[in-house]
C-alpha cells in the first residue's frame, strides 16, 4: 500500500519551470506510480480543478498563477525488457530524466538517441512534442507508450502510428491534448552503433574532437553536448525553454520569391515546402542578443528567449508576440510558438 496522496497549497513553481519564472500553482502533488496517480485523481479538489502534468517543465511558460493542481510525475524506472540479436527494448519511467535515459542507453552500448543528449525535461514529455535534434527524433526509436485516461483512471497503449508523431508534434498535443497522462516509454535501440551524422555541425565538431573512422554513440553523444553548450544556455544558469518557436514550412514558390529578395535565406526541402530557420528569421528583425530588462532573445541562438532573473512570464510573452509580428512584416511568414503558453 502506498501512503495517501497528499496536496500541498500555493506552492512555489520556480524550481518547476527551466525559465525560472516565480508564479504559484493552487495545488500541487506528486505521484511516483500509477496508483499513486489513481489516489490522487480521486480527490474531490483534483476531480473539480484543471490539472497540468508536470514533466520538467522545460517547454512551458507561466503567463500567471496555476489556479489548478499540478501532478508532477516521479514514476521511475529504467530497464531493458527484451532483445534479439540486434535490437533491445528499454522501458523507462515517464519520470526519468530524459538525458538519464540517453546516459542509460549509452552505459548499456545501445544507439539510436544519443543525438538527442541532454535535451531538458522527463522521458514522459518527450513523445508530447516529439523532441527532435541534430538530425534524430525521438519517433526514430519510440516503440510504445503507456498512458493513463483521465476520465477513466484506465491504462492504455499508444504504438507509434497511433501517436501521430510530426515535427514537435503528437496526438497528445491536439486531439487528445490533457487527456493522458503518460507513465512509461518503450524504445528499441540498436546495439550495433548506427551512426547518425547527417547533421553538418556534428562532422566538424568529431573532426575538432578528433575522432577519425566509425564514431561510436558516445562520440556522438559528447558531439551534440558540446554543440548544445556552445549554443544554447543552460536553464541553470539562464532561464529558457530552448526553442521558443518551431522552424516555418513555406511552399517552394514562396521560398523563390524571398530567396530573390534575401540572398542568405536558408531553407531545407520537406515534402510540400520548404522549411527556414526561425533563428535566421529573428536575427534578421535584429533581435538576437536584445534585452528587455530581465528578459531578451539569447545572443547565440535566437530562437531561444531568456530570463536573466527575475522576468515576469508575460514580459516574455508579449517580446514573442513581437517577435512574430515583426517577422510577419518582413518576411510574410507566420511563427509558432513551440513553447506551451499558460
Ligand atoms: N541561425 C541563425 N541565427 C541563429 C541561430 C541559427 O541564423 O542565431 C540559422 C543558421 O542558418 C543555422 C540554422 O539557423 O544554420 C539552424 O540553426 P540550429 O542548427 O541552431 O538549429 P535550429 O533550427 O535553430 C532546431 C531545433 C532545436 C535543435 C536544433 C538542432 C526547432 C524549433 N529547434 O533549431 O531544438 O536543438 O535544431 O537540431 O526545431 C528545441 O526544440 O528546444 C531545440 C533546441
Amino acid at each position: 500500500m502506498s501512503p495517501a496522496p497528499t496536496l500541498e497549497a500555493n506552492v512555489s513553481l520556480r524550481p518547476y519551470n527551466t525559465f525560472g519564472l516565480e508564479v504559484t500553482a493552487r495545488w500541487f502533488a506528486r505521484f511516483a506510480s500509477v496508483e499513486e496517480l489513481r489516489a490522487l485523481l480521486a480527490l474531490p479538489q483534483v476531480q473539480a480543478a484543471e490539472k497540468l502534468v508536470l514533466g520538467g517543465g522545460s517547454n512551458l511558460l507561466f503567463t500567471r498563477n496555476f489556479e489548478g493542481v499540478v501532478l508532477k510525475n516521479e514514476i521511475r524506472g529504467l530497464e531493458i525488457v527484451d532483445q534479439d540479436e540486434e535490437t533491445a527494448l528499454v522501458r523507462a519511467g515517464a519520470g526519468e530524466s530524459w538525458h538519464g535515459l540517453v546516459q542509460y542507453a549509452l552505459g548499456q552500448e545501445l544507439s539510436g538517441i544519443e543525438n538527442l543528449s541532454l535535451i531538458p525535461g522527463t522521458v514522459g514529455a518527450a513523445p508530447l512534442q516529439n523532441i527532435g535534434a541534430y538530425g534524430a527524433e525521438l519517433k526514430d526509436t519510440f516503440e510504445q507508450l503507456e498512458a493513463l485516461e483521465l476520465s477513466t483512471g484506465r491504462l492504455r497503449t499508444f504504438l507509434g502510428p497511433e501517436c501521430g508523431f510530426g515535427y514537435r508534434e503528437s496526438v497528445f498535443k491536439g486531439p487528445l491534448k490533457n487527456q493522458f497522462i503518460v507513465t512509461n516509454v518503450l524504445l528499441r535501440l540498436h546495439k550495433q552503433g548506427r551512426p547518425n551524422v547527417r547533421y553538418g555541425d556534428i562532422q566538424t565538431t568529431l573532426q575538432d574532437m578528433g575522432i577519425e573512422g566509425d564514431p561510436t554513440p558516445l562520440h556522438i553523444s559528447e558531439a551534440v553536448s558540446s554543440i548544445r553548450r556552445s549554443k544554447l544556455p543552460d536553464p541553470a544558469q539562464i532561464g529558457n525553454a530552448g526553442s521558443f518557436f518551431k522552424n516555418p514550412e513555406i511552399s517552394q514558390a514562396k521560398f523563390d520569391e524571398l530567396k530573390a529578395q534575401f540572398e542568405g535565406l536558408p531553407g531545407y526541402p520537406v515534402p510540400g515546402g520548404v522549411k527556414v530557420p526561425a533563428a535566421w528569421l529573428i536575427e534578421q528583425c535584429g533581435w538576437k542578443g536584445q534585452r528587455r530588462g530581465p528578459h531578451g532573445v539569447h545572443d547565440r541562438q535566437a530562437l531561444v528567449l531568456v530570463n536573466h532573473g527575475g522576468a515576469q512570464g508575460q514580459d516574455i510573452r508579449d517580446l514573442a508576440y513581437e517577435i512574430i509580428a515583426s517577422v510577419r512584416e518582413k518576411f510574410g511568414i507566420e511563427l509558432h510558438p513551440e513553447v506551451n503558453i499558460m
